[in-house]
């Protein structure tokens, strides 16, 4: 076997991580615990705020930088007597929903431009299974001139980690990695123990390990959309989606889905890959596109029963005030990618709704600069309708007297998530 291992132990050989986000950054300060680390990022500005003990996802607090063997750098020159290569940058979609591998093959170019004989190269990123070996290697090939596997060697290993989750965090959940060969398999496998305490589960190969992360995300995609496929039936028979699952929610193997917004750059876009994969192959994949369809509609959804609700109580729409609570993907995060807020917000406004949108956590300015619309700094009512759209940890305390006083008399709570269904009783509440 390679004496990787052992060299990267005793820091005569250096470990590089490309792409310093959510995904990153964690990972490159768990190895430069006991690692020779470079933290590699093609935006400077992150780096600047990385070396001065700063995270700019804010995710991290200062203390987790102190004390680690990590130098911060945009520059290719730190990387070239790097031999250990971890690839974590985002894995986006286009407006067509098609695979964007533009970061991907960014930073692959990057490693290829540097890779040495034995180097060994780990991709994170989430993809369609094949995409490591079919788009990612022949790249490395091209511009190293090396030859993959007898001269350099690849591995996949996926990440599972949960932003704003403190307890599903890098050490404690096992970790799937994978080599290109047995050798490598190991050998990858033996570096990642170092830092995930609960173990490492080594799959059969590179494919197995990539389907295996996009299957993840899609398995959870396609039960939320059914419960929202469920919530839309129910709806329209004047039962509460919540009153079911709790009720069904006693039997031993009922599996315990909400309905709701699915945004953010994982579950709301990973299955896009699968599907495009499956398609390139000849198979329409119906149940996962179909799932993705009743998930991207659900913001427009929203805003419609909103809209009539706020109708039938003899309101004109175009008089109407709606508050917005929460705007980023999801709860008690800063995160607002791929939000579909912003859905229900576009909707609203479509019918000429004024409307307020609040949130204690995201950046106004980055709101602003992703939807075009502002955030209130504080919500004055009354309104006709208040949406809470986020289960963020400061609304789950709100009480009646709150919300009545932020309300029209005839004014509706719309409550997404179901917090305050057991809690409103003088109020017009709906929730999915
Ligand atoms: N965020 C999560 O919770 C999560 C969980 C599991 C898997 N993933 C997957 O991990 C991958 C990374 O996601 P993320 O959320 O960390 O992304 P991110 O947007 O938070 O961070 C990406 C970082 O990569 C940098 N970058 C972009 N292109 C680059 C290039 N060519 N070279 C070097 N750096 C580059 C960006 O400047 C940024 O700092 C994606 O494939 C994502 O699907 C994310």
């Amino acid at each position: 076997m390679s004496d990787l291992y052992e060299r990267l132990l005793k820091k005569e050989a250096k470990l590089a991580v490309i792409g310093l986000g959510y995904v990153g950054l964690p990972i490159a300060l768990a190895f430069a615990r006991r690692l020779k680390v470079v933290g590699f990022d093609i935006n400077a500005k992150r780096v600047e705020m990385m070396r001065r003990g700063e995270d700019p996802s804010n995710e991290l607090a200062p203390e987790e930088f102190k004390g680690r063997d990590i130098h911060f750098t945009a520059e290719l020159d730190d990387l070239r007597d790097v031999e250990f290569y971890i690839v974590a940058v985002p894995t986006p979609i286009d407006q067509q929903n098609i695979p964007d591998l533009t970061p991907l093959l960014g930073a692959t170019r990057t490693v290829g431009q540097v890779l040495k004989r034995n180097d060994h190269v780990v991709f994170e990123s989430t993809v369609y299974p094949g995409c490591t070996e079919e788009d990612c290697v022949p790249l490395l090939e091209s511009l190293s001139g090396l030859t993959y596997v007898k001269d350099f060697k690849v591995g996949y290993s996926p990440e599972r980690i949960n932003p704003g989750d403190k307890e599903h965090t890098l050490e404690s959940i096992v970790k799937v990695t994978s080599g290109c060969d047995a050798e490598s398999a190991e050998l990858i496998a033996r570096v990642y123990e170092l830092v995930v305490k609960a173990g490492v589960h080594r799959a059969s190969s590179i494919k197995v390990a990539e389907a295996a992360k996009i299957i993840e995300n899609t398995q959870r995609d396609v039960n939320i959309a059914l419960t929202n496929e469920l919530s839309i039936i129910f709806n329209r028979m004047g039962i509460n989606t919540y009153d079911v699952l709790e009720a069904a929610g006693t039997k031993w193997n009922f599996l315990r889905f909400q309905p709701g917004l699915v945004g953010g750059h994982c579950i709301g876009v990973d299955p896009y890959y699968l599907v495009y994969k499956a398609k390139e192959l000849g198979y329409h994949a119906q149940i996962i596109d179909s799932g993705r369809f009743v998930n991207d509609s659900m913001g427009g959804y929203v805003a419609k029963q909103t809209v009539k609700k706020i109708i039938a109580t003899g309101k004109n729409v175009s008089d109407a005030r709606v508050l917005v609570m929460g705007a980023t993907f999801k709860e008690n995060v800063t995160d607002i990618r791929n939000s579909k807020v912003a859905d229900v917000v576009r909707e609203l406004k479509s019918f000429s709704v004024h409307v307020d949108v609040t949130d204690p956590h995201a950046d106004p300015v980055e709101v602003e600069h992703e939807y075009g619309y502002t955030l209130v700094k504080e919500a004055k009512g009354p309104y006709d309708a208040i949406i809470v759209a986020v289960n963020h940890a400061d609304y789950i305390g709100r009480d009646e007297a709150w919300f009545k006083q932020m309300l029209t008399d005839k004014g509706i709570l719309v409550d997404l998530k179901g917090i305050y269904r057991k809690r409103v009783n003088g109020l017009a509440y709906w929730s999915l």
